[in-house]
């Protein structure tokens, strides 16, 4: 039996290169907005390709909570019988959502419109990260919201207020609390309106027609109107670019890699990872570009490159915003300097992101600094090493990848949260080419 206090560990040989075709799995932004428009809709939605990850399935298992009929095949097929915009029930006890920010912020929002009370809390990581940005604006929208002094989870929503709908101009770049603030939207009087200072992902606006229901979009302007239907519909989702971001990185920096990704969503807010590689002088060509589900789908081919250092623009953040961690070791690889600003919100993910790679590139030999809103990195050689995560999952793939490029193997503590994002990492990287292996600690 598994023993609570042990931890993944993961230990990557150095060297290598990545090769073949692999399909990562389902894109979790994706497959939250699947499970909460599914079970809100009127009729059945099937959904294949969803991502079997601890987060979704934390938002998948809040649903079924609150007496929604889902029925999964494990292997990402779903069956979700909806229940309409007002047939959800109360849950027996707080809604756990584990490391999920994505859940809680839009469960946030969402659970605002009922007409029940509900708890929504979380693992120590996600009880830390700042939560007033949407309670805030949804209390200014009328929702009864009770949070700890600091403003973060657990949040204790009373389901007794009436919303109005408002006009919001949000102060970050967040796709989190756009959808947060639409979805209470959908049960507030009127029109509600949220404008974004750059774009962020749209899943939600595009998915929300999917369903049928009405989202104006003009300019950086998006806003719908409360009291209509949602109608089922079939959803096939894409493998997720979060978790391909690892692959197109580790082909590029691994002499001799030639990698086919299957099936990748390529939505424009989202591809910010490929025009940062690209200009870093990456080999990544788009093939077979379709549309699937209301999304943006291709496969990606990557072969090696010699990368130079770049300044990325600060209109590339928000569409890479999960990324910054393999590209940090795309820019360890790289000939010069690579400069990143503005991209302060990478503080509260699910680590400090800027501090954490920085500790863990140094211990690799890696020349990283830190800054407020960003990090400069100056390529040359990786030294192996031991580095922690942080119980970081986008951190522990990060460190994995540099292996390929590393002198000595690279040991990296606390794994056991890639399975919130990317379930089977071990062995798809393994079958890519990568000498993996994982084993517990005490
Ligand atoms: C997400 C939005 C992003 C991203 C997160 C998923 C989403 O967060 O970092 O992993 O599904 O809406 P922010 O919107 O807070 O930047």
């Amino acid at each position: 039996m598994l023993n609570s206090s042990t931890k993944l560990l993961f230990s990557i040989d150095a060297g290598g290169c990545l090769s073949g075709r692999l399909r990562v799995p389902g894109d979790k932004s994706i497959s939250h907005r699947a499970i909460m428009l599914g079970s809100l809709a009127l009729g059945t939605t099937r959904v294949s390709g969803f991502l079997e990850g601890e987060d979704s399935l934390a938002t998948l298992e809040a649903f079924r909570r609150m007496g929604v009929s889902i029925e999964g095949s494990g292997k990402g097929s779903l069956t979700i019988r909806g229940v309409g915009m007002n047939g959800l029930r109360a849950p027996d006890g707080p809604l756990d959502l584990g490391n999920s920010g994505t859940s809680m912020r839009l469960l946030a929002g969402l659970m605002s419109g009922q007409k029940f009370p509900v708890i929504l809390t979380g693992d120590k990581s996600l009880c830390s990260r700042p939560m007033r940005r949407v309670t805030e604006p949804l209390r200014r929208m009328g929702a009864h919201i009770e949070t700890r002094d600091e403003g973060s989870a657990p949040l204790c929503i009373a389901g007794n207020g009436t919303l109005c709908g408002i006009s919001y101009s949000m102060p970050v770049a967040s796709a989190q609390v756009k959808s947060c603030l639409l979805l209470a939207g959908l049960y507030a009087e009127g029109e509600t309106c949220v404008s974004e200072p750059a774009p962020t992902r749209d899943h939600t606006e595009r998915m929300l027609r999917g369903f049928g229901y009405e989202v104006a979009h003009d300019g950086n302007r998006i806003c719908l109107t409360g009291g209509g239907a949602l109608a089922a519909t079939d959803l096939d989702i894409p493998a997720d670019i979060s978790s391909a971001a690892f692959f197109l990185v580790g082909a590029t920096i691994a002499e001799g890699s030639d990698l086919l990704l299957e099936h990748v969503g390529i939505n424009p807010t989202r591809e910010g990872v490929i025009n940062i590689l690209r200009m870093m002088g990456a080999d990544i060509e788009v093939l077979n570009p379709r549309v699937a589900g209301g999304e943006p789908v291709a496969d990606l081919r990557v072969r090696s490159a010699t990368l130079r250092g770049v300044t990325i623009p600060p209109d590339q953040v928000p569409l890479a915003i999960d990324e910054f961690p393999v590209l940090f070791i795309a820019a360890a690889c790289a000939e010069g300097e690579t400069l990143l600003t503005g991209a302060e919100e990478l503080r509260v993910k699910e680590s400090d992101r800027i501090q954490v790679m920085a500790e863990g590139m140094n211990t690799l030999g890696i020349d990283a600094r830190p800054t407020a809103d960003g990090m400069i990195i100056r390529g040359g050689p990786i030294n192996g090493g031991r580095v922690c995560s942080h119980g970081d999952h986008r951190v522990a793939m990060a460190f994995t990848i540099a292996a390929l490029r590393a002198a000595k193997p690279i040991v990296v503590e606390d794994c056991d949260n890639v399975n919130t994002s990317f379930p089977g990492f071990v062995e798809l990287a393994g079958a890519a080419g990568l000498s993996i292996r994982d084993y517990r600690e005490e």
